[in-house]
């Protein structure tokens, strides 16, 4: 695993941000060869998600023939609710940038079959042969995406129930009110994120301190789901000071 140590999320963001335009713009990609990007939501994405459109704007990088893929998604709430990742994703990314808005994939939690809706998720990925960067955040307890502790390290899309801790965590943007946090997420698997070419997982601040011990110096195990990206060949935690705090 590549460790990149930075002074603050501002560094991280920026460097993040760099770092996919440059592979995309190394890729090359065209309308029948896209570059593939998994993309996560969370606070910790957000700065390169800024820098991102900036370079867009500027004309350092083209999203016309990208695809994307998010991470997850919650279960029962709308697709327009305020903190759908859905949402999120159109009013911090997609809607600034010039992607093609049928070359974006989101896990729809509202689907009839859940389990019909994961695999073809699966699928889709599947089909463009795999995903050449994703991009993630870390949950305080190693989660990535959803994969809460505990999870397969072999996983594939699915339904997972959230553990207490992660909807605590997350009850910050509904209203600070846990009865409003959904119990239920679609997210990618373990091991969809390790058939990616490439991982880049962001961490930032001293309540993921924990989290990057646990990725950069535990041992391989399912409890901290992000330790699963020391088997993977080409792997990049992008932290801030905070964050190594434990290292
Ligand atoms: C949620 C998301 C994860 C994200 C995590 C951390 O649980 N499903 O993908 O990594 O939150 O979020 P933040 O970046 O806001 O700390």
């Amino acid at each position: 695993m590549r460790l990149i140590p930075l002074q603050n999320p501002q560094e991280g963001g920026a460097w993040a941000a760099d770092y996919i335009v440059k592979r995309i713009n190394k890729y090359r990609p065209t309308a029948d060869k896209p570059f593939v990007l998994g993309l996560p939501t969370g606070s910790s994405p957000l700065l390169m998600y800024q820098q991102l459109i900036k370079h867009c704007k500027a004309g350092n990088v083209s999203f016309k023939h990208v695809v994307t893929f998010n991470m997850d998604e919650y279960v029962g709430i709308p697709e327009d609710h305020p903190q759908s990742y859905h949402t999120f994703m159109y009013q911090n990314f997609f809607n600034h940038i010039d992607i093609d808005r049928n070359n974006i994939h989101i896990l729809n939690g509202n689907a009839e079959d859940t389990e019909q809706e994961c695999k073809q998720y699966e699928e889709k990925i599947a089909s463009y042969g795999k995903i050449n960067l994703f991009i993630g955040g870390v949950g305080q307890d190693g989660h990535i995406a959803f994969n809460e502790p505990a999870s397969s390290l072999c996983s594939r899309t699915r339904i997972k129930t959230l553990t207490e801790d992660t909807r605590i965590a997350n009850s910050r943007f509904f209203n600070n009110d846990i009865s409003q946090v959904p119990k239920y997420a679609l997210t990618i698997g373990v091991g969809t994120l390790m058939d990616a070419a490439e991982v880049l997982l962001l961490a930032f601040g001293h309540n993921k301190a924990l989290a990057v011990q646990a990725a950069v110096e535990g041992s391989v195990n399912h409890m901290w789901t992000v330790s699963a990206l020391q088997t993977h060949q080409k792997a990049i935690l992008v932290c801030d000071e905070a964050s190594t705090d434990e290292l």
